[in-house]
């Protein structure tokens, strides 16, 4: 390499890179990755949980107070504030918490937090939900700052249920299954939770896989099952539902399905039809609790 003093415009191009790296923020996460993300974050409804909306908080900033049957917590601020929020998260943290529900205290969450279903999720999800949180605007929440007493006591107490619960990892597709069906079993797994009403609890407390969404306490079954399950109902009726919370019988789902509708209201029509789909390719269960 020649040896030369640089021209003035070499130098005057340094200095302008040497500005803009100072000024501009660092390079914006992938615009696609941020987009998968804010879609999984809607069909999951993180939003519902970690914003207080009834007192006008602002979205993700946590401090809704959810009644768990460990007492009722504030959900934690989930924007990228680094005090009070998750803003000094790195995607190892981040991963733990969503898929093994472990705080970076090493405390366990509460499962109100649907960690068990997250623990499905596959690492590009995970990575596209914490690209799209990292995305959004930092909020200070200084009156939540870290888990209070109550939210500790609650996550000793909740720490059986954890136990008890199956964690298996990321979804695995079934080969025998075509790629819809396969699509709406991952969403009912992961996003979708369905579970975590659908499917009875075992005396621990954990979701029962044998009964799986055969119908909980005041849940309906919503496998095939002709008497106590949805086996009458075509793919348009669960679309239909899963839509706007219509019911082939020309009623409304109440309760904690209309709060899941708002969710699934957020999907595609594939992936609402993918559910459809999936639901009813499964074994046909009756339910175990009385309706
Ligand atoms: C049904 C309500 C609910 C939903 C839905 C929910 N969360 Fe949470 N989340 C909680 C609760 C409650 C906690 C706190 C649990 C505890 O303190 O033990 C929590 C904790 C967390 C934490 C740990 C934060 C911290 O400061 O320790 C993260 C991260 C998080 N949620 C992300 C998400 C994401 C991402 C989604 C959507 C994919 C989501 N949550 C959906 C209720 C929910
Ligand atoms: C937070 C608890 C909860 C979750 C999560 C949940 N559901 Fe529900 N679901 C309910 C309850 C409660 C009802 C009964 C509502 C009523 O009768 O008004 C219901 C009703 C239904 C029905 C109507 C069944 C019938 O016989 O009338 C269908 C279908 C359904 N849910 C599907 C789903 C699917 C699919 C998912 C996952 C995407 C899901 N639910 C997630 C609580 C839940």
């Amino acid at each position: 390499m020649p040896r030369y003093l640089p021209n003035k415009t070499a130098v005057r191009g340094a200095f302008a890179v040497a500005y803009l790296l100072a000024v501009v923020p660092a390079p914006a996460a992938d615009p696609d990755a941020v987009a998968r993300g804010a879609y999984l974050a809607g069909a999951a409804g993180c939003d519902r949980c970690h914003t207080d909306s009834d007192h006008g908080g602002k979205p993700y900033a946590g401090g809704r107070p959810l009644a768990t049957p460990f007492g009722t917590i504030p959900t934690p601020n989930i924007t990228p504030d680094p005090a009070t929020g998750i803003g000094r998260w790195n995607m190892a943290d981040f991963a733990r918490a969503m898929r093994w529900g472990i705080a970076p205290d090493d405390s366990h969450y509460v499962p109100a937090f649907p960690f068990p279903f997250y623990n499905r999720l596959t690492d590009g999800d995970l990575a596209d939900l914490k690209a799209f949180l990292d995305s959004l605007p930092a909020v200070s929440r200084s009156d939540l700052k870290g888990a209070g007493s109550t939210a500790l006591l609650a996550r000793a107490q909740a720490a059986l249920a954890v136990v008890a619960t199956a964690f298996p990892g990321p979804w695995q597709p079934d080969p025998e299954k075509d790629q819809l069906s396969n699509r709406g079993g991952y969403l009912v797994a992961t996003v979708g939770r369905c579970g975590d009403c659908h499917t009875p609890r075992n005396r621990l407390g954990a979701p029962d896989p044998d009964h799986f969404l055969s119908g909980g306490m005041r849940v309906p079954n919503i496998t095939p099952d002709p008497q106590s399950g949805i086996g009458s109902w075509t793919e348009e009726d669960i679309i239909g539902v899963l839509t706007d919370g219509h019911t082939p019988d020309f009623d409304f789902v109440g309760g904690a399905m209309a709060e899941i509708v708002k969710n699934t209201a957020r999907l595609t029509d594939e992936d609402r039809r993918a559910i459809a789909v999936y639901l009813q390719s499964l074994p046909a269960k009756p339910s175990q609790e009385k309706k």
